[in-house]
């Protein structure tokens, strides 16, 4: 069946055998952290990247305190985003999170929190970046 308690598989399937979930090292100089809450619910959700030396993402992490869309979303973000720059995954919008995931208009903010949890975890890359070019 493709529904179950009124959600698509990939939401559920998602939720219920998240990907990458963990935490990477925040203080080496190739990991970059997003952590964000959402206005809405007050669920959080902190995001890693790991970048090579070439500045693609090979690894990512997540752990997130929200609700089941939030963990699919986060969980599908962290799979999205390997194998892609930093620059590449900017473009990351939460429609298409969201259209992927085929989640309800009601929770299309879930979604948000791993658009914005993916732009705080390049920000973060970015600065730590930046200080390491200025010493
Ligand atoms: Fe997981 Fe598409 S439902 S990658
Ligand atoms: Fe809060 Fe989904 S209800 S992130």
């Amino acid at each position: 069946t493709l529904m179950k308690r009124g959600y698509h598989d990939s939401i559920v399937e998602h939720y219920e055998n998240p990907r990458n979930v963990g935490s990477l090292d925040k203080n080496d100089d190739n990991v970059g952290t997003g952590l964000v809450g959402a206005p809405a619910c007050g669920d959080v959700m902190k995001l890693q990247i790991k970048v090579d030396d070439d500045g693609n993402i090979v690894e990512s992490k997540f752990k997130t305190f929200g609700c089941g869309s939030a963990i699919a979303s986060s969980s599908f973000a962290t799979e999205w985003v390997k194998g892609k720059t930093v620059d590449e995954v900017l473009a990351i919008k939460n429609s298409d999170i969201a259209a992927h995931l085929k989640l309800p208009p009601v929770k299309l903010h879930c979604s948000m929190l791993a658009e914005d949890a993916i732009r705080a975890a390049v920000s973060d890359l970015k600065n730590k970046q930046e200080k390491k070019k200025s010493v």
